[in-house]
């Protein structure tokens, strides 16, 4: 069972989907700790109907002395709004991953929706990749693509992206989960 340590600002329905995951045995995972800097995330009842331990914390060295109090394998962003700063990192790089609304590199950081929307693409969708120092630039495990529709709005393109979210990110943690991943520079590879 890999443990894993989630970190949400809000609502947590990417979480919900890795509890679930984990919970149906899709993923040989467990939720050993759910941390957010907000002390209204929604995510944090989600957490704790599941008994999971869910704790409000703001600072990087915080944070990292309780995902090593949880003994996490790999840290999950889930919606955490803040860039990750070298604390934070270090301990864990190659072994924190985040889920991003968009089809990256295009439309890195806030709104990724809306500015899909505003440049006009036909296409876009979501990306599991791991944290580097830089916004959402890490090596890309896994991409869904949604297609744009005439009458979307911020809204509707953002729940049919939600919905992929919540099958690719359960997704790229089983291969993690499985140790079937591998980083050659920029490009995450099966192993063999
Ligand atoms: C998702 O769209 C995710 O891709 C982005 O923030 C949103 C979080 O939603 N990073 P939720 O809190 O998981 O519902």
């Amino acid at each position: 069972m890999l443990n894993l340590g989630v970190l949400i600002s809000g609502r947590g329905s990417n979480l919900q989907a890795i509890i679930d995951a984990c919970e149906n045995g899709k993923i040989a995972a467990k939720v050993a700790v759910v941390i957010s800097n907000k002390p209204d995330a929604g995510g944090l009842e989600r957490a704790k109907k599941h008994n999971i331990p869910a704790v409000v914390v703001e600072s990087e060295s915080d944070i990292v002395k309780e995902l090593k109090k949880h003994n996490v394998e790999l840290v999950c962003l889930a919606g955490y709004m803040k860039i990750v700063g070298k604390v934070l990192l270090e301990p864990f790089r190659g072994k924190m991953i985040n889920i991003h609304p968009s089809l990256l590199p295009s439309f890195p950081g806030l709104h990724a929706q809306k500015q899909a929307l505003d440049h006009g693409v036909t296409v876009t969708g979501c990306t599991v990749h791991f944290v580097d120092e830089g916004c959402d630039t890490g090596p890309i495990i896994v991409q869904s693509a949604v297609p744009v529709k005439e009458n979307d709005t911020e809204d509707t393109l953002s729940e049919r992206i939600l919905q992929q979210e919540h099958h690719i990110y359960p997704l790229a943690i089983d291969l993690i989960a499985r140790d079937k991943l591998k980083i050659e520079g920029r490009r995450v590879k099966l192993k063999k």
